[in-house]
């Protein structure tokens, strides 16, 4: 079983192989706390992440060790299950920076020049209730009890300093991180994750993902920049489209995931490629034409989502999609990225319907906390 270090130069959960499960939770701080009930909540945060990363329990005393006349430190429900190859990620919204005459935290002036509120797209449709947050916690493992139990935890923490906003489990992911890992399907039955970054491309890395210390502010070296996207997905819809047309609007073979101008998964696609008929093999409005780092000045983001079904609605179709979330330098190789998207002939099958934007900080130290480079 996996066990992956809280303490590093980045935060576990960026380039970490990516796990089965999500707990994704966004919270708010609660009125009148202050700098201080900002730095104890993420150092709280931070100590409880570190411990329950190695299948420990929050605290010493855990959950059955402390005084049987008081409720325990710790839930207990992941007790006797192993780390799970959980990761706990830290991010902080526009809203944690913003300077309404106080500036309780005293951080507005090192709020990252890019880190606003993302502009809006044409088709967006989103729900404040599945929207923004002052802070992020994206928690992933391969148990899914151990992800819950993770999120649960944090949240009661938090008590008195931050409150719960949203939040959403996923399932099954679509997307890898390393060779080793297999490219997993979306729920539109297409292999999703075979052009993404991976966690050995170093410069990749470097030039699409991490902060760099010459980038601004400096306490976000690093770190990087977390989009999350909820992308309801009509697949009763896209389950009456011909398989042709699916494979059109992708751009790319749903056996393999080759794509369509030929070869294997892994060829890389050729745009100028023809059919019999004289038309271009990969279509100019298919999903990986628009997103595809040729036609976008070289754009390339980490991408890291998960599949949710989150039940049915009242006519019997279920209410399914993709939680997106995508690492990225800068928040604008996203926006550039859903730009180039709008025509995207997959638009007619998808809505974005709930959206976030975060400053993921880098790695603490053993012994500190995430976000001690802009508070300390
Ligand atoms: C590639 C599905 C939304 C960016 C792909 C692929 C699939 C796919 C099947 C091809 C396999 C691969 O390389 O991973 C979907 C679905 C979406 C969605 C079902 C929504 C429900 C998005 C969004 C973005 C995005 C919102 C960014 C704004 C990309 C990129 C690639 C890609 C950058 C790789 C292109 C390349 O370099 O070849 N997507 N995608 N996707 N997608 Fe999406």
């Amino acid at each position: 079983a996996s066990v992956y270090d809280f303490f590093g130069a980045h935060q576990a959960g960026i380039t970490t192989p990516v796990q089965d499960h999500l707990h994704f939770a966004s919270f708010d701080m609660m009125a009148r706390t202050d700098r201080d009930d900002l730095i104890t909540l993420l150092q709280d945060w931070s100590y409880a992440a570190a411990r329950m990363s190695q299948g420990l329990d929050v605290s010493a005393t855990g959950a059955v060790g402390g005084s049987p006349e008081a409720p325990p430190d710790d839930t207990g429900e992941a007790l006797g299950l192993a780390a799970s190859g959980l990761s706990i990620t830290f991010g902080f919204g526009p809203t944690l920076f913003e300077n309404d005459g106080g500036d309780r935290y005293g951080i507005a002036a090192r709020r990252p020049p890019g880190l606003e509120d993302l502009p809006a797209f044409l088709g967006d449709d989103l729900d404040p209730a599945a929207s923004g947050g002052d802070l992020c916690i994206q928690a992933c493992a391969d148990d899914p009890q151990v992800a819950v139990h993770a999120i649960r935890n944090l949240s009661r923490i938090a008590f008195g300093r931050a409150r719960l906003r949203w939040s959403q489990l996923g399932f099954g992911r679509t997307s890898r991180t390393t060779t080793a890992q297999s490219t997993p399907r979306n729920l539109f039955g297409f292999k999703d994750g075979t052009a993404n970054i991976l966690a050995t491309d170093d410069a990749a890395l470097a030039d699409h993902v991490w902060v760099a210390a010459s980038d601004e502010p400096a306490w976000m070296a690093g770190g990087s920049y977390l989009v999350a996207r909820k992308i309801a997905m009509l697949i009763e819809t896209w389950d009456r489209v011909r398989l042709s047309e699916q494979q059109s609007i992708i751009g790319r073979d749903k056996a393999q995931g080759a794509p369509l101008s030929g070869g294997d998964e892994f060829t890389e696609p050729d745009f100028e490629a023809t059919d019999a008929a004289g038309a271009a093999a990969i279509s100019e409005v298919s999903h990986v034409r628009l997103a595809h780092p040729e036609f976008n000045d070289g754009t390339r983001i980490l991408r890291r989502g998960y599949n949710f079904v989150d039940g049915n609605n009242d006519l019997g179709r279920l209410d399914a999609g993709l939680f997106f979330l995508s690492y990225q330098r800068s928040p604008e190789q996203f926006v550039q990225l859903q730009r180039a998207l709008s025509t995207d002939v997959m638009n007619e099958y998808i809505r974005h319907v709930g959206s976030g934007l975060w400053a993921v900080p880098p790695g603490a130290e053993p012994g500190s906390y995430v976000g001690a480079g802009l508070l300390a």
